[in-house]
């Protein structure tokens, strides 16, 4: 066993763990930021004095040695997905109270999470419409249609089109400036003239056994909106259609805790899987099935079916 010793020569004191944890996660925080520095470098986004790039390189290369084999458009991906969550981690501790990113217009954070979200459509095609009896038939008939409940800058909603090539998707969203660049990533993209994009409250979206799958972004959907949002997110549904209530989850006690924590700033409420089931229950959904995942970050689905 190793015994770790204090400069004075004692034991460790709790101060001195409380350092050397500090210390710890400090060199951490400074090596994210210092390999997202290096992959904006290497991916051409970004530009740096000529000095920088020798020992930046230096710890990218500690930290994944194979780099030059992954392709620019995830290294991309993955890069402003950590460039995002260190600014919001570090505006949580100066701003503790404010809402997260996503409700201040910075385009740069909104796209990398928007981007960094598209990784839960492989997700929920890979994990939850197997489980549900016909729905991956049906998402591929030539009037399936997806529902996109917090649709963003329309990323995740994209990468439905492209999962499910026959699919209209509807994209709802309360919030004009995440629309305006949904509106320009939609137009940007080969599927642009299957995604409608709709400034509207889910609590107020009106439509009768129109789609097959619906996203239901959990964590940014207010207390007030959610169990109103989700009776109209089932009336929605065609019969057999699924409801995924997407929320941040933690596969440790403190993995949990961040994820709570990030809910809180994302302005939804903090729900166990067995109080989501519950909700889903009382808005008229049933065959709840339960799926843990990781896509970069852990998160896990609460999905359900309408049977009746
Ligand atoms: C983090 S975003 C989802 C990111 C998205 N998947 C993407 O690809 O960009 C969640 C969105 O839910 C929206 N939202 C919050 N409350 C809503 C409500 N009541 N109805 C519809 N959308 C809502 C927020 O404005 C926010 O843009």
């Amino acid at each position: 066993m190793t015994t770790t010793v204090t400069s004075e020569g004692g034991t460790p004191t709790a101060i001195d763990q409380l350092r050397s944890a500090i210390n710890r996660m400090t060199t951490e925080a400074e090596t994210l930021a210092a390999l997202i520095l290096a992959l904006g470098h290497r991916s051409g986004d970004v530009e740096l004095p000529e000095a920088m790039v020798k020992p930046l390189e230096t710890i990218a290369d500690h930290v994944t040695p194979d780099l030059g084999a992954i392709d620019l458009g995830p290294l991309r991906a993955v890069a402003s997905l950590g460039r995002a969550m260190l600014i919001q981690a570090a505006g949580f501790a100066a701003h503790p109270t404010e809402p997260s990113a996503w409700a201040v217009t910075d385009p740069v954070v909104m796209q990398s999470l928007g981007q960094g979200s598209a990784a839960l459509g492989p997700a929920v095609a890979n994990l939850v419409v197997p489980r549900y009896d016909g729905l991956a038939a049906r998402l591929g008939e030539p009037d399936a249609a997806i529902l996109d409940v917090g649709v963003g800058v329309g990323a995740l909603a994209l990468m439905f089109a492209d999962l499910y090539p026959t699919a209209t998707v509807v994209g709802l969203d309360v919030w004009e400036p995440a629309l305006a660049l949904a509106r320009e990533n939609v137009a940007r993209h080969g599927s642009a003239g299957r995604i409608d994009l709709r400034c509207c409250d889910v609590a107020e979206f009106d439509a009768t056994e129109a789609f097959d799958l619906a996203w239901f972004a959990g964590p940014f959907i207010p207390e007030p909106n959610v169990d109103r949002g989700l009776r109209r997110v089932r009336d929605a549904l065609r019969p057999g259609g699924v409801v995924v209530y997407g929320a941040f989850g933690g596969p440790t006690p403190l993995a949990a805790a961040l994820a709570d924590l990030r809910t809180l700033r994302s302005g939804g409420p903090v729900l166990t899987d067995d109080e989501i089931a519950q909700r889903l229950r009382q808005a008229g959904f049933d065959q709840i099935e339960t799926v843990g995942t990781d896509v970069g970050l852990p998160a896990r689905f609460v999905a359900g079916s309408r049977t009746r």
